[in-house]
């Protein structure tokens, strides 16, 4: 059986075994939501108060120019780009995975004239869908939602589909789609594809040039450590932009937004998908977060969050047999992101019992615990910590205890 020593022998010999320190992880606490809310990196608080302090308390509006402010969409876009495998200027933050969504569906259903249905899967992350119901509603149903299961997304492909809209990663069981396959199989059927990151963007590799994708999405606070709030990103492939055209065509997406012209004119490239004000605050600690990933080899991150995810199925299962936990994630670590779900009928109260001893996962209802391993701050010991306290917890059923019944406003 292994020992907590066994594991303690991995962290010793894991090349990213130092970027633990660059995040303020509280001392005794077992973090396993990074595919949440990414843990601070120690970095951000001086950023943000030289932000505070000196360019908005000192400098005040100069600071737009002074200190680069207005290019901070573009800035921290590049930055995500080269996690995403995009280009540097096929990148922009701005807005939230919602709002990027409208946005670029609506650019899609305009470049393939004809074609009225975005595809997507069953299940998906329900703001992806609620967006393109509200979209089909203000278009009095002249788009239409189509919702598949995962294995029937390539038939579901006809001559009526402008856009196939997918997670890369699912945000509940952590299964990771194959980018390249369903973009394939979307340009072959004439349709456009946008990929949601959510859960992939900073935890694995993600080629989308190399894949040829056309749009994606993705959040700054998960595994890029961007903070709570943090802005959106949105991926538009160079061979598209100008040809596209987004509905919420704000000042800031203007060619010109300081002639202050009073008709529309998109600005050249990526930039023509901003819309309002950047937040400023909150783009900086975004840059920060990205920083975190400075000089990593990609590769070795994936490594380690498969390992890390595998350690801990084969724990649970070893360890926690009997007590009613189903592993709810692919088996095979080449088909799963970062994050693995465990089925319990009573698993908003073992979550809570489980934060309530310095395990920090989540809960997604009905019955799914979900467990972040962030590669650049999570260690193999947290792997055994965190099955020895699961362990703990079904056996003497303390998990039953009255506080863990109560369910939060956030889960
Ligand atoms: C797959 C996915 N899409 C979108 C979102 C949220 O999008 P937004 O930035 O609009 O809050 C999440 C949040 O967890 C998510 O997991």
């Amino acid at each position: 059986l292994r020992t907590r020593a066994d594991f303690e022998a991995m962290d010793a010999k894991d090349p990213l075994r130092c970027r633990r320190d660059r995040f303020a992880l509280p001392d005794g606490l077992v973090y396993l939501d990074g595919n949440s809310l990414g843990a601070l990196p120690k970095a951000t608080a001086a950023v943000l108060q030289e932000v505070v302090q000196q360019e908005w308390g000192r400098d005040l509006i100069t600071s737009w120019n002074r200190h680069g402010w207005i290019d901070l969409p573009r800035r921290v876009g590049a930055a995500i780009a080269r996690l995403i495998g995009a280009g540097p200027d096929e990148v922009v933050v701005t807005d939230s995975i919602s709002i990027n969504l409208f946005k670029l569906a609506c650019a899609a259903l305009r470049l393939r004239p004809g074609r009225r249905v975005v595809l997507s899967e069953r299940g998906g992350f329900p703001t992806d869908l609620y967006m393109i119901q509200g979209l089909s509603e203000l278009m009095d149903g002249r788009v239409e939602l189509r919702l598949v299961a995962a294995d029937e997304l390539e038939a579901a492909l006809d001559a009526d589909v402008a856009l196939l809209m997918l997670n890369h990663v699912d945000y509940r069981s952590g299964r990771l789609l194959d980018m390249g396959r369903l973009t394939r199989a979307a340009h072959e059927a004439g349709a456009l594809v946008l990929f949601d990151l959510a859960h992939s963007a900073g935890a694995l590799p993600v080629e989308l040039r190399a894949h040829d994708v056309d749009l994606a999405v993705g959040c700054g606070y998960k595994y890029l450590n961007g903070g709570p709030g943090a802005p959106a990103f949105l991926f538009v492939a160079a061979r598209l932009q100008e040809a596209m055209r987004q509905p919420l065509s704000g000042w800031f997406g203007h060619a010109a937004p300081f002639a202050f012209e009073e008709a529309y004119r998109p600005a050249a490239g990526v930039a023509r998908f901003l819309s309002g004000t950047p937040p400023i605050l909150s783009l900086r600690a975004l840059e920060a977060g990205l920083e975190t990933f400075d000089g990593v080899d990609p590769g070795a991150l994936r490594e380690k969050s498969m390992r890390l995810t595998q350690l801990f199925i084969e724990l649970i299962e070893e360890r926690c047999a009997g007590f009613g936990l189903d592993v709810a994630s692919p088996r095979d670590p080449k088909r799963r992101g970062s994050h693995v779900a465990v089925r319990h009928a009573e698993g908003h109260a073992v979550s809570k019992a489980l934060i309530a001893r310095g395990v920090i996962g989540d809960f997604r209802a009905p019955d799914l615990m979900r467990f972040g391993f962030a590669p650049l701050y999570n260690r193999y010991v947290d792997v055994f910590d965190s099955v020895e306290a699961m362990h703990a917890i079904l056996s003497t059923n303390a998990w039953k205890d009255a506080v863990f019944q109560h369910r939060e406003s956030v889960t």
